[in-house]
């Protein structure tokens, strides 16, 4: 057989998480009045280059809605305007008609281009030019372009009708990338739309995969909104702002998505959303833990986070320690593993989101696993975690561990335990090497027709 598409899970740059509709300026002044979207994707892109996070696998430069426009004959071009229906911008430029060169600029650079559109009629931010009724179409022209990615959102669609225009996106993708070496990947919203305990979630993780490579398992990562004081107006980790129920925290996104872990396989990813890693919002603590939760969940690594201010500012401790948990080669391993298992909750001390202990497991391709401990308290712990909790079988022997962040060896034996002190919301990760004396129990994976 050969080797599916997304074979691993995607990596690169969304902009919206950090940026949403808003336009920007360009950074060390110029004249903000010609400063367009394109443009902005482009300065991102570069970013992804000069700060070495492309060469640590993040490629795929994802351009979120209010790219577009359709005309009233019915085609889609880049929108003139930065703008969108939701009262944001005006004057700034957006894209070119025709995103031909656009994408060659992207692919030059040795990245690939993703862009967004939604499966209905109007966009999540009400620009009024969703794929209902033209998937053909669109997808014949993503492929002239050369795009190479679609993010396809819910809105503006009747619930009922979702398999079935999901289905018409995908396929129209499929046709009009048949017999060409340059694939669409699609990315599905869909089960999104669902809360964790409405069994249409279900019946759309069953959907989803036959037609897609990943898809968002739960409601928006905590978008971020600065204050007037340069300040977070709320707390990306744990959203509790009544304001913001819409929303989820970066744990409320781990915990919705490790329950659907058996729906993980290579080609098929549960996408937790974007990663806020070198935005302001989260402390290091939780932008380590948000790095190794979608690692062992085997989730896409989509930065939302100014690429330019990380490679301008390289030298600010915050970035540069942003950068440093990103490009974590011990991590992005784990995230990559060519296994393509989900991890799974094997152990939650407490079930409250504020206090106690997750511990997380992955099994991988050689044989070995990975598990790591969250501290979920919001004050410096030290727990013990004995190695029987992790569902593992061990006969007696010694088990040899490589700490995943700083690659520090560590023996010990399969009767014993770990004791680790954490900081608020950080976690502790180990790989443990292959071993004779080490059965994985049958982890339950479902069967899924494809
Ligand atoms: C939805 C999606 C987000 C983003 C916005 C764009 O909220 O979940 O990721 O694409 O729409 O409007």
């Amino acid at each position: 057989s050969t080797t599916p598409l997304a074979a691993t899970p995607p990596m690169g740059f969304n902009n919206w998480a950090r940026f949403t509709c808003v336009p920007q300026v360009p950074l060390g002044g110029g004249d903000a009045r010609h400063y367009s979207f394109q443009t902005f994707m482009t300065d991102q892109g570069r970013a992804m280059t000069a700060s070495g996070l492309a060469k640590a696998g993040y490629r795929t430069l994802v351009t979120d809605d209010c790219w577009m426009e359709r005309r009233p004959d019915g085609n889609l071009h880049g929108a003139s305007r930065w703008t969108s229906p939701r009262h944001h911008g005006g004057e700034q430029p957006g894209f070119d008609d025709d995103l031909t060169a656009y994408v060659a600029t992207v692919h030059r650079m040795g990245l690939l281009a993703g862009l967004y559109n939604t499966s209905g009629y109007l966009t999540c931010e009400y620009v009024p030019s969703g794929e209902a009724g033209h998937q053909t179409q669109d997808a014949l022209k993503f492929a002239r372009w050369g795009v190479d990615f679609l993010k396809l959102d819910n809105c503006g669609a009747p619930e009922t009708s979702l398999p079935d225009l999901f289905r018409a996106m995908g396929d129209a993708l499929g046709a009009a990338t048949a017999g060409s070496a340059r694939k669409i990947l699609f990315d599905e919203s869909a089960p999104a739309e669902f809360g964790p305990s409405d069994p249409l979630k279900y019946e759309s993780m069953s959907w989803v995969r036959g037609l897609g490579q990943m898809w968002r398992t739960g409601p928006d990562v905590a978008t971020t909104r600065i204050g007037s004081d340069g300040r977070p107006l709320d707390d990306p980790w744990l959203v509790t702002d009544p304001a913001r129920a819409g929303l989820d925290g970066v744990y409320q996104s781990f915990t919705d998505t490790v329950a659907l872990s058996r729906y993980v396989s290579p080609g098929n990813w549960n996408d937790a959303d974007q990663l806020l890693i070198g935005d302001d919002g989260l402390t290091s603590a939780e932008e380590r833990s948000q790095m190794a939760l979608w690692s062992l969940m085997g989730a896409p690594l989509l930065v939302s986070a100014d690429l330019r201010l990380m490679v301008r500012d390289a030298s600010d401790p915050h970035y540069a320690q942003s950068l440093a948990i990103l490009k974590n080669p011990g991590m992005i391993a784990i995230d990559q593993d060519p296994l393509g298992a989900g991890g799974r909750l094997v152990l939650r001390d407490n079930p409250a989101d504020d206090a106690g202990m997750d511990v997380v497991l992955k099994p991988l391709a050689d044989g070995g696993l990975a598990f790591l401990i969250l501290n979920k308290d919001d004050k410096t712990v030290t727990r013990t975690l004995p190695l029987s909790r992790l569902g593992v079988e061990a006969k007696s022997c010694s088990l040899d561990l490589t700490d995943i962040w700083t690659g520090k060896p560590e023996r010990i034996e399969a009767s014993g335990a770990l004791t680790v002190t954490l900081a608020a919301h950080d976690n502790a990760a180990w790989r443990i090497a292959p071993s004779a004396c080490l059965t994985v129990k049958p982890r339950g994976q479902i069967a899924i027709a494809q």
